[in-house]
């Protein structure tokens, strides 16, 4: 791993934006990697602006490696303002370009962060977003894990196949 690759993805970390779980989300996406165990949940809510649904605010939580925390916070960033579509049209490497070439080891990390959007964000497409109640999901991933079934909890972990 270059020395510039980890100093970029260590800057990154070290003032993680827009972390931790967003009150009154309106969509909500949680994906996991079998192969590396690493997991990222993210939280968006829309608003309404120039007659578009466009994303307000996102955020994210993360059982993840440096990278994938680093990608996570970038792109909540960069989604901000876009619609469902827009956003769901972005792939991992846009999300993680401020951080320079990835590693071939890391770039799994970024198709974490785009898995998770898809998740939360393909059922919102270009529709109006629903707003579900999210009053039964457990509010932390470890909530989630220690809750024993799925269905009573809410949530839905999806892992994503290898290459994804
Ligand atoms: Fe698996 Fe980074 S090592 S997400």
């Amino acid at each position: 791993m270059s020395d510039d690759f980890q100093s970029r993805v260590t800057a990154a970390m070290a003032n993680p934006e827009n972390m931790g779980e967003l009150p009154n989300a309106d969509a909500i996406g949680t994906v996991g990697n079998a192969d590396c165990g690493d997991m990222l949940r993210v939280w968006v809510k829309f608003k309404e602006e120039s007659g578009r649904k466009v994303i307000d605010r996102a955020s994210f939580q993360s059982f993840g490696c440096e990278t994938a925390i680093a990608a996570a916070s970038l792109a909540m960033e960069l989604i901000k303002g876009k619609t469902a579509a827009e956003a769901l049209a972005m792939r991992g490497e846009e999300f993680a370009k401020d951080l320079g070439p990835l590693p071939p080891t890391k770039v799994h990390c970024t198709s974490l962060v785009e898995g998770a959007l898809r998740e939360a964000l393909a059922p919102v497409g270009n529709a109006p977003a629903p707003v579900p109640s999210h009053s039964a999901a457990p509010a932390t991933l470890m909530d989630a894990f220690n809750k024993p079934d799925e269905k009573k909890s809410g949530v839905k972990v999806v892992f994503l196949k290898p290459g994804e």
